[in-house]
């Protein structure tokens, strides 16, 4: 079997965390370049991350999150948060990144740049924020992979009040709001999921080939 099926395998949705173990500077690391380097729909990563670890703050979300313990006994919580509407400045210091990045002169990105203002910006505010958070959860995606890579525990999460999120995290002022959260760290012994069986639907179910 492929060493990254085994990793997926390897991998649960973390209920109880060991509050005693901490994620390693260097791992945490490595994750968050994961999270950079995901792939985005034209590139555009419109979303931000947030590193929550400051315990104080970390009550105050738990309250809001079902008192569930991941939130205070995790290593960190990794908040994705998407922004809200994609502006024409956005798209511009983007294209200037990519010019910049890649030695291009700016009018050479002048297809590209149409492209986003009549596809992106042509979405309703509400579409633009759901097309943002569906490129966050890829994000999520490849930080649940890296981390099960490491052998580091994850446990993404939805239950959670979004709108106490965004006043606690001040994401509202700055055009964002929270679309998931993960957190990580290290299981504990107690966590009795960690020992249950996969539940998956069978391939024949899942998948279609024509
Ligand atoms: C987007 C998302 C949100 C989730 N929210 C929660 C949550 O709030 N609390 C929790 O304990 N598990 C949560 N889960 C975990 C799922 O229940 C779990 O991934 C699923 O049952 C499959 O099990 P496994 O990940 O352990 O293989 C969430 C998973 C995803 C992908």
């Amino acid at each position: 079997m492929s060493i990254y099926i085994d990793d997926l395998n390897w991998r649960y949705a973390t209920k109880k965390f060991d509050a005693n173990k901490e994620v390693s500077p260097q791992d945490l690391q490595t994750l968050l370049e994961a999270i950079q380097l995901t792939a985005s729909s034209y590139g555009l990563q419109p979303y931000e991350i947030i590193v929550v670890k400051d315990a104080a703050l970390r009550e105050k979300l738990k309250a809001h999150s079902w008192n569930q313990t991941q939130i205070t006994d995790s290593s960190e919580i990794v908040v994705f948060a998407n922004k809200t509407q994609i502006t024409s400045s956005y798209i511009d210091s983007y294209l200037k990144d990519i010019a910049h990045t890649r030695g291009l002169n700016i009018e050479d990105l002048e297809g590209l740049k149409g492209m986003l203002e009549s596809i992106i910006m042509k979405l309703n505010p509400e579409d633009q924020s759901n097309w943002a958070a569906k490129q966050a959860y890829i994000a999520l995606g490849n930080l649940l992979s890296a981390a099960a890579n490491l052998r580091i525990d994850t446990c993404p999460m939805e239950g959670f009040d979004v709108a106490k999120y965004d006043e606690l995290l001040e994401l509202k002022e700055k055009g964002l709001t929270t679309a998931v959260i993960a957190t990580i760290g290290y299981r504990s012994e107690e966590d009795t999921t960690q020992f249950a069986a996969k539940v998956r639907k069978s391939k024949e179910d899942l998948i279609t080939k024509l």
